[in-house]
C-alpha cells in the first residue's frame, strides 16, 4: 500500500488534561491518513486498544474525546446532549478547510431537535426501504448503461470516472429533479466542498451550489415536474413548511451526500475485493452473500470516519466526564473494529452479522439514504463483478492513489482491465 504521509501524534500532540486514572494515554492527533485505503491508519492503534473513550488533537491542537467503544458509541450518537450545530462556539473541526464553513448552518446533519425532526420528516418518505426497493430497476438500468459505456470504450477504464461516480449521481439526480447535464458543474462543486484546497475554496463551491440550486428551485416553482425537490416546492415551499434558503441548504446536502459517498463505497468497495481474491471469489460462487458482503464492507471501509458532536451538558461514560463544551468526535472505523462485537475485525468476512455497524451513524442523523445506498452498492459490486468476471487492477495496488484522512475515505482514481 502507498506510504502516505501519516501525521504521528509526536509532533502535534500536547499533553492536554488527562482527567481520570484510566486515562493515561497520551492523545493522539486526529485525523491521520490511511497507509492501505480500507484500514484505519497504524496510528490509530494506541486509540484501538483505548475503549470506549480516548483524547485526542484536533488539527488547531485543540483536545477532544474520540469515542472508539462500539456500545458507548451507539449510547453516545443517540444522546441528545450531544448537538450537531456547526454553528456553536467550540464545536469541533478536524480540518482548517472544514472549521472555514461552520459559519451556516446545514440542513439535517447540522440540525438538532426539534427542527432537525420537523425537516427530516419532509424528506424521509423518499428514503423508505419501501422507495428504495422502488428504484432497483432504475439503478439497474445505469449501471447496465454505465457498464455498456465502459466495456464498449475497452480495458484499461477508470472505474471512479466510467462507473463508481456517475451510477451514484445518476439516481440521485432522477430522485431529486436535478438534470445529470450539470453533473460536470455539481461533481465539481461537491469535490471542492469537500476537499478544496483551501476555506476560501470551499465557501466559493458551497456558493456556487446555493446559487444554481436556489435557479433551479426558481425554475421549479413556476412549472414543477418530477423528482423530490419538485414535490418540496409543491408542498412544502407554497404552504411556507419551509423557506427557499432552508430547501436550497436540503438540496446541496441532499445532492452531496446523494453521490460522493456512495461513489466512494463503490470504489473502495471495488479495490478491496480485488486486492483480496479470496473473499471475492466466494463472493462469485454464492450471489445471495451479497447484502451480507455490502454490511460488511461498510464495516470495514468505514468510509465516513469523524462524526463530528459538540457536549451541551456533562455526560458520564463508564467513569469518565464528557464536559459541556468539549468536542466529541466519533471514529467508525475504529468503532467499526471493536473485536468484543466483530472477533478479529480487520478480516472481512461475509458471514459475521456485521449489520450494527455504525458507518452510516446512529440515532436521529443516523444516514438518511441508507436504504438507497445499500441498493446502489448491491446492484453496482453485484453487476460489475458478473458482467466483468475477469476485472482486476490495471496498476500495482500500493501505487493508486486514494483520499487523505480528513474527508470522506475512497479512491481517487482506481485503473482497472478484464
Ligand atoms: C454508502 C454511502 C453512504 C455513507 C457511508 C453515508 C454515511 C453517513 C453517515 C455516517 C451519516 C451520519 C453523520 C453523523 O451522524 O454525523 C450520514 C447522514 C446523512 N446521509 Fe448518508 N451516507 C451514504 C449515502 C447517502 C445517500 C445515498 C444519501 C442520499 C441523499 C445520504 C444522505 C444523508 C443525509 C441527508 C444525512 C443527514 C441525516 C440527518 O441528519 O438526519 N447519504 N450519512
Amino acid at each position: 500500500m502507498t506510504d502516505t504521509d501519516t501525521t504521528t501524534d509526536t509532533d502535534t500532540t500536547t499533553d492536554t488534561d488527562t482527567t481520570t486514572d484510566r486515562d493515561t494515554t497520551r492523545p493522539v492527533a486526529f485525523p491521520q491518513d490511511r497507509t492501505c485505503p480500507y484500514h484505519p491508519p497504524a496510528g490509530y492503534d494506541p486509540l484501538r486498544a483505548a475503549r470506549p473513550l480516548a483524547r485526542i488533537t484536533l488539527f488547531d491542537g485543540r483536545p477532544a474525546w474520540l469515542v472508539t467503544g462500539h456500545t458507548a458509541a451507539r449510547r453516545l450518537l443517540a444522546d441528545q446532549r450531544l448537538s450537531t450545530d456547526r454553528t456553536r462556539d467550540g464545536f469541533p473541526a478536524t480540518s482548517a478547510r472544514l472549521a472555514a464553513v461552520r459559519d451556516r448552518r446545514t440542513a439535517l446533519l447540522g440540525v438538532d431537535d426539534p427542527e432537525h425532526r420537523t425537516q427530516r420528516r419532509m424528506v424521509l418518505p423518499e428514503f423508505t426501504l419501501k422507495r428504495a426497493a422502488a428504484l432497483r430497476p432504475r439503478i439497474r438500468r445505469i449501471v447496465d448503461e454505465r457498464l455498456d459505456a465502459m466495456i464498449e470504450q475497452g480495458p484499461p477504464a477508470d472505474l471512479v470516472t466510467a462507473f463508481a461516480l456517475p451510477v451514484p449521481s445518476m439516481v440521485i439526480c432522477a430522485l431529486l429533479g436535478v438534470p445529470y447535464a450539470d453533473h460536470d458543474f455539481f461533481e465539481e462543486q461537491s469535490r471542492r466542498l469537500l476537499r478544496g484546497p483551501s476555506a476560501a475554496d470551499i465557501q466559493d463551491a458551497r456558493s456556487r451550489l446555493e446559487e444554481y440550486l436556489g435557479d433551479l428551485i426558481d425554475r421549479k416553482r413556476k412549472a414543477p415536474g418530477e423528482g423530490l425537490l419538485d414535490d418540496l416546492v409543491r408542498h412544502r415551499l407554497s404552504e411556507g413548511a419551509i423557506d427557499r434558503e432552508q430547501l436550497v441548504a436540503m438540496a446541496v446536502i441532499l445532492l452531496v451526500a446523494g453521490h460522493e459517498t456512495t461513489a466512494n463505497m463503490i470504489s473502495l468497495g471495488t479495490f478491496a475485493l480485488l486486492d483480496d481474491p479470496r473473499r471475492l471469489a466466494e463472493l462469485r460462487e454464492d450471489p445471495a452473500l451479497l447484502p451480507g458482503a455490502v454490511e460488511e464492507l461498510m464495516r470495514v471501509l468505514s468510509i465516513a470516519d469523524g462524526l463530528l458532536r459538540l457536549a451541551t451538558e456533562d455526560i458520564d461514560v463508564d467513569g469518565q466526564t464528557i464536559r459541556a463544551g468539549d468536542g466529541v468526535v466519533f471514529s467508525t472505523s475504529v468503532i467499526n473494529r471493536d473485536e468484543t462485537v466483530y472477533p478479529d475485525p480487520d478480516a472481512l468476512d461475509w458471514h459475521r452479522p456485521a449489520r450494527h455497524h455504525v458507518a452510516f451513524g446512529f440515532g436521529i442523523h443516523q444516514c438518511l439514504g441508507q436504504n438507497l445506498a445499500r441498493a446502489e452498492l448491491e446492484i453496482a459490486l453485484g453487476t460489475l463483478f458478473e458482467r466483468l468476471p475477469t476485472l482486476r487492477l490495471a496498476a500495482p495496488a500500493g501505487e493508486i492513489p486514494f483520499k487523505p484522512g480528513d474527508t470522506i475515505q475512497g479512491m481517487l482514481e482506481l485503473p482497472v482491465a478484464w
